[in-house]
């Protein structure tokens, strides 16, 4: 596994944190803008950031604290056979805040509070093209392991899936 790239000094006036409870309608609003749609998302991800033992959402806040960018993680199932892998998505930057390293902060600390809570392999599926995103997690050292061919229907054409994964820094080998 390569080194992941550093993370560039935020901008000023922006900071990372741990979404709570009380950010679901923001997150939702951001998630919005970003990916369209006609549902208030509200509701389902207040449960979701109030399910701590099986999410964390981290996120970016602007200068007047509106969120600027969220990352999530999930622990699908708790049985001992597949507990050690946790599912990153939910990337979302707004766009007036792009290319200035939101997304690799609130990356880094989904992934940094994922393995701290014992993930041993954060997985995630990005559907292509999204030349973006392959590129910020391979420089964060996900590895692609194999493309699922037409994985989605969206915006009048197939999409395949590309999967990738990333060990924890602190797994022991196998
Ligand atoms: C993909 C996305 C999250 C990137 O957010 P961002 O805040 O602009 O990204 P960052 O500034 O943190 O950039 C981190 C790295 O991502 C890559 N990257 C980001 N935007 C890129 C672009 N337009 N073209 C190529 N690489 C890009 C680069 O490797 C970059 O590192 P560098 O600046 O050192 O070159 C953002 O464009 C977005 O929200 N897109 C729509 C939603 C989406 O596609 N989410 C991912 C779902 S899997």
């Amino acid at each position: 596994m390569r080194p992941a790239t550093p993370a560039l000094p935020l901008p000023a006036a922006v900071s990372a944190r741990l979404l709570a409870p009380a950010d679901a309608a923001a997150l939702a609003a951001l998630r919005l803008a970003v990916l369209g749609g006609a549902r208030d998302e509200t509701a389902a991800l207040g449960q979701q950031i109030a399910a701590r033992d099986r999410n964390l959402m981290a996120g970016a806040f602007g200068p007047d604290d509106s969120l600027l960018a969220a990352c999530a993680v999930h622990w699908a199932d708790p049985h001992p056979a597949v507990a050690h892998k946790a599912l990153l998505w939910g990337l979302v930057v707004v766009p007036e805040w792009r290319r200035l390293g939101l997304a690799r902060a609130v990356t880094q600390l989904a992934l940094e509070q994922a393995f701290a809570r014992g993930a041993r392999r954060v997985n995630l599926q990005v559907y292509l093209p999204n030349a973006a995103a392959v590129a910020l997690y391979r420089s964060l050292g996900f590895e692609a392991w194999g493309t699922e061919p037409e994985a989605l229907w969206a915006e009048g054409r197939f999409q395949d899936c590309l999967n990738m994964s990333l060990a924890s820094p602190h797994a022991a080998s196998r």
